[in-house]
């Protein structure tokens, strides 16, 4: 960790150095700064609460972006840029914004530094984080409270160059321009960077150690192959495209977010994370770490009113009830829940088309308050089935349980971490389905042996059916 820190420092420095020497057409802006630290806070953090009042706000595709949404994403980085001027330290100017990344990979002074968050499973959350409380402090400063980031697509053969707000005019009257940036209106990003070879590899990763990076608790934690891959190469080829060089700004952690570009880079890792999550192909499916110590962490930032926010990785994992966004595009379902009552409940699912000897039933984004356990029975093609059918019919699947966390409801006991359910298919109901477009499967809730249990609080998000070979 230290080892890379110093590399990437010393890239900067010598990048640095070289940017002077070149004499590029326009004067190179604030560089890495010597101290990274954030303004010192006025009390204690409040912790994180969803902004209720605000709706969905839709992220877009910067290729697309409609010009009044352009202009007005410039006014807001202009607003940013005086704010920064007019009050250095101002936790929520431009510079002091860029600086929070800077503190974030270990860029500190004196021997203090933030914590590391890349090279590890911190980096999709945090950038989560970070990205939220830039865009509301954009919304605020320009008084649009729907304002969002749009996020640059490279990943599409079609939209490969800046988008013409980031360049046009590629000067400094123009809030979007960075005059660091080596990447000129026209150049393109090339394929064995972020091509669809590349890419399949990259979103076709099974775990979430390998896509997300694997436990910062780790001695030797890893980033995972997004942030490793094309993550990078945009920050580098942004930077400068001719050499990959590190170059300021984009392509030192230190300074990258100091070019507006930055944030729309990130959007797009951040719409790329849910898109894994989502990967109906996936089987097993994709998933979070499964880590309570991954849930449970925090990190401060400041809001658009400048008060000090505490906000858990926990809190950021539904951008829709939570964070109010979802990008375009998006599957719709992914934030929906299903409420599961005493009632048996039944619902149509696809049956995967390649063969299979193993069905397996997903049963995922499970939700119960902390005080309530739950039993439920799985049946295929059976809507009828209640609390009396045998669990010897055919169409029985199996049972899944879930146990109630605590007999009182505490702090820290808030909210049943949701969880993921897989039964196994019997191979004969398996052969049943073989071949078939679709299941009904149907849910029911037991109490005892066969009765119908009182109450029960319980949601989903979505069942799916996949395959093992
Ligand atoms: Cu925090 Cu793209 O790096």
């Amino acid at each position: 960790m230290t080892a890379r820190r110093d590399f990437l420092q010393l890239g900067g420095l010598m990048a640095a150095g070289l940017t002077l020497l070149r004499m590029p057409r326009h004067a190179a802006r604030a560089d890495e700064p010597d101290d990274c630290a954030p303004p010192p806070a006025p009390g204690a953090p409040v912790p994180f609460k969803p902004d209720t009042d605000l709706g969905i706000r839709t992220r877009k595709n910067a290729a697309a972006l409609p010009r009044a949404e352009a202009d007005r994403l410039k006014s807001a980085y202009d607003e940013l840029r005086k704010l920064s001027k007019k009050d250095p330290k101002d936790p929520r100017g431009w510079l002091q914004q860029a600086i929070v990344h800077c503190w974030y990979c270990g860029g500190g002074q004196n021997m203090t530094a933030g914590e590391e968050i890349h090279g590890s499973w911190w980096f999709f959350p945090w950038h989560r984080c970070y990205l939220y409380f830039h865009e509301r402090i954009l919304g605020k400063l320009v008084g649009d409270k729907k304002l969002t980031l749009p996020y640059l697509d490279w990943a599409d053969a079609n939209s490969r160059t800046l988008p013409s707000w980031y360049t046009d005019p590629n000067d400094d009257s123009n809030p979007l321009f960075d005059g660091n940036r080596q990447a000129k209106p026209g150049d393109k990003l090339p394929d064995q960077y972020v091509g669809s070879t590349v890419m399949k590899r990259v979103m076709g990763q099974p775990t979430s150690d390998l896509f997300m990076g694997t436990s910062a608790f780790l001695p030797r934690p890893a980033g995972g192959r997004l942030e490793n891959g094309p993550h990078g190469a945009v920050h580098l080829w942004v930077g400068n495209p001719s050499t990959l060089d590190p170059t300021p700004d984009m392509s030192v952690l230190a300074t990258a977010a100091q070019d507006p570009v930055f944030f729309a880079h990130h959007a797009n890792i951040d719409r790329l994370w849910d898109v894994w999550l989502q990967d109906p192909t996936a089987h097993p499916p994709h998933m979070n770490p499964p880590d309570g110590r991954w849930l449970s962490h925090r990190w401060t930032f400041y809001d658009e009113e400048k008060k000090l926010t505490s906000i858990s990785v926990q809190d950021v994992l539904d951008t829709e009830t939570s964070l109010r966004y979802r990008y375009e595009g998006a599957p719709v379902m992914a934030a929906k829940k299903i409420e599961l009552t005493a009632k048996p409940l039944s619902q149509k699912i696809d049956v995967p088309t390649e063969p299979s000897l193993v069905y397996v039933l997903h049963i995922e984004g499970i939700e119960v308050p902390p005080t309530k356990s739950a039993v439920v029975r799985v049946f295929a093609n059976l809507p009828t089935a209640t609390p009396e059918t045998s669990i010897e019919d055919p169409h029985y699947i199996g049972y899944f349980t879930i146990l109630a966390k605590t007999s009182k409801v505490r702090e820290q006991h808030k909210s049943h971490t949701p969880t993921n359910v897989m039964l196994d298919v019997p191979a004969d109901l398996g052969k049943m389905l073989r071949g078939k477009p679709e299941v009904e499967v149907t849910l029911v809730p037991v109490a005892g042996v066969s009765s119908r249990p009182q109450d029960v609080k319980l949601s989903f998000q979505r069942i799916r059916l996949t395959v093992t070979k």
